[in-house]
Formats: structure tokens, sequence, C-alpha cells
């Protein structure tokens, strides 16, 4: 016998010496909540351990993850009144709007503000965009409201905007906008590949959505690969400065796929549903919690994202260290 590959494995300075994949803090981006009101953080009960914010509390998690190194925030709000055109979206003194600016102030060059691009907070039906008569969501007067919403993000001082909704031309939308009103250093994260997933069930509870129904006639078919492949391609010609796969753990060819062929960073986000069926198995003792952390980020790593959104982005920052 030549190959004896066990060797590369016999102890724990081999394996690290040989290890393929490492997590970095700055790799790392923690999204967070914040809900317009609150005086206190309120705990969200189907993801264990993790908060809706209040402005306070926005401030002082902030400062801990600079303190951690990790590579930055996505903000989400969540508003106290919700309409059919989401209002709440554009309004500068919408949560969104003023938790962003609390947070770049506090975050200064450290890491990188990031806010979500949709409506689906903001409207009071849930859905990503606005409804035309027959309660469809309508393509291109949810582009009108994109636009204004950029806008709105970019003048509040957002690093980085996420766009989320999975509308057509959403992300040329939005660099016209940017570029119109003079934001044209204001970089797009395009949720390329974002499927419509039952792992986003406790996200729901987070932004305390009032969805009936679900998001497939935009968010993709889980079914479908190749269309995934597509999704990247259009959001990296319409000018996306990083694109994202959306969930991670079950979409890793998705991502093996995006990252062979992307020009720009490929990103994925590790969702709600992921993070709560980790929790929930280590809390019943099932599974060893931090291996399974720890297992689940680097795969996603491994299987090409460059940078992984993660409810554990500072739980990991901090083992890492
Ligand atoms: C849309 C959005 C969603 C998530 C992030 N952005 C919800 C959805 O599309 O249904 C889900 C994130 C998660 O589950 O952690 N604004």
């Amino acid at each position: 016998m030549i190959e004896r590959p066990r060797r590369l494995r016999a102890t724990p300075a081999m394996r690290r010496l040989v290890s393929e994949t490492r997590l970095h803090p700055a790799d790392l981006v923690l999204p967070m909540f914040v809900l317009e009101g609150a005086t206190e953080p309120v705990p969200i009960s189907s993801m264990p351990g993790v908060m809706q914010h209040s402005l306070d509390s926005l401030r002082r998690a902030v400062t801990d993850a600079a303190t951690a190194g990790l590579g930055g925030i996505m903000l989400f709000g969540v508003p106290e009144h919700k309409d059919a055109i989401g209002s709440g979206a554009t309004d500068p003194d919408g949560v969104l709007n003023v938790a962003t600016r609390i947070a770049a102030q506090e975050a200064g060059d450290a890491l990188v503000v990031q806010t979500d691009l949709c409506l689906d907070e903001f409207t009071d039906h849930g859905h990503c965009g606005v409804l035309d008569a027959k309660g469809y969501v309508d393509n291109d007067a949810t582009l009108e409201r994109y636009r204004d919403m950029a806008i709105a993000q970019a003048e509040s001082g957002s690093g980085l905007l996420g766009l989320s909704g999975m509308m057509d031309g959403q992300v040329t939308a939005v660099r016209d906008a940017l570029d119109t009103g003079g934001f044209t250093a204001t970089p797009i994260l395009g949720y390329a590949a974002k499927y419509a997933s039952a792992f986003y069930g406790p996200f729901r509870e987070a932004v305390q959505s009032s969805l009936e129904g679900d998001r497939r006639t935009y968010q993709l078919d889980p079914a479908n690969r190749r269309e995934g492949a597509r999704e990247i391609d259009l959001d990296v010609l319409e000018g996306a400065d990083i694109v994202m796969v959306k969930p991670a753990m079950s979409y890793l060819d998705v991502l093996a796929d995006a990252a062979a062929s992307s020009p720009v960073p490929v990103w994925a986000y590790q969702v709600s549903g992921e993070y709560a069926m980790i929790e929930a198995a280590a809390a019943q003792g099932w599974i060893d919690r931090r291996r399974a952390i720890e297992e689940s980020v680097v795969s996603i790593r491994r299987a090409g994202a460059d940078a992984v959104l993660t409810y554990w982005a500072l739980e990991l920052a901090r083992w890492i260290r």
C-alpha cells in the first residue's frame, strides 16, 4: 500500500496543517432585527439566542460585532405599522433607516453595515412587493418602490444594499436609482438565487410577518438548479457587486456552481430555519451544538461561499479567536 490518507489525519496538529477551509471572523456577517418602539430587546422564541433589538441594544450589538472582527452586519427592520405599499421602508424616520444611521455611526470603518432591501417586513399582506388588483405581486410597480427604498437606505449610510425581493430586473432598477441619485459608490448584494424555502419559518416570527400563502411566484422552486445558475448570471449582468445563494445548507450544489462561474464574490445565507434546527436538536442533547455549528458553516465555505450570513456569527468569531 502506497497511498495511506490516514497519515495526514493522525494528530490534531497535522489535521490543522492540512485543513483546506478555515473560518475567519471577517468572512462572517451577522443578521440583526430591530423592533420599532422597543425599549428592551425582545427574544424570538423560534430562534433561541436571537433578539429583536431596541435602538439601544442595537448600538451595543454593533460594538460587539466590531470588537469580534466580523465582516459586517445585515439589518432588518420590524415596523410598528404596516400598510399595502410598505410606507415605512421609504420613510427616513422608519425603523430600518433610523437603525442604519445609528449602526453606521457606531460601526465607523470597523465593519460593513448592510441593509435588507425588500418590502415584506413593511407590508400588511407580507409580500415582498406591491400587489395588483388580483393580488399578484406587481413586478414593475415594486421596482419603483425598491428604487425609493434604495435611496432612503443609501442616504441613511448603508454600506451595502441586500436586494432580497426576487423581482425581475431589481438590480438594474436599483443600480440606476443609486447612480442617478449620486450614490455610484454604494454596492449591491443581489440575492440572486433565493429559493421559496420552508427554512425561512422562524424569520417570519422575527419580523412579525403577516404573510398568508407563499412566495412561489417570485422565489425559486427548490427543485431547480439550472434556474439558480440563470439568476446568478442575470444579477451579475445587471451589475450586482456580490451575489448570494439562500438558504445555504440545502443548496450547496447551487452555491458550488455559482462559485465556479461567478466573476464577483459569492455569499450564502444560513437562514433562520437552519439555525433553529441545530439549536433545537442541540437543546435536546441529540447533537453536539458547537461541532454542528462549526461543521455547518465550514461546509458552506467549502462549497464555495466567500462569506456567510449566519446568526451564529458572533459566537463563531469568539470561538475562532
Ligand atoms: C425577505 C427576506 C427573508 C429572509 C431574509 N430576507 C424572508 C423571506 O423571503 O421569506 C429570510 C431569512 C431567514 O430565514 O433567516 N426580506
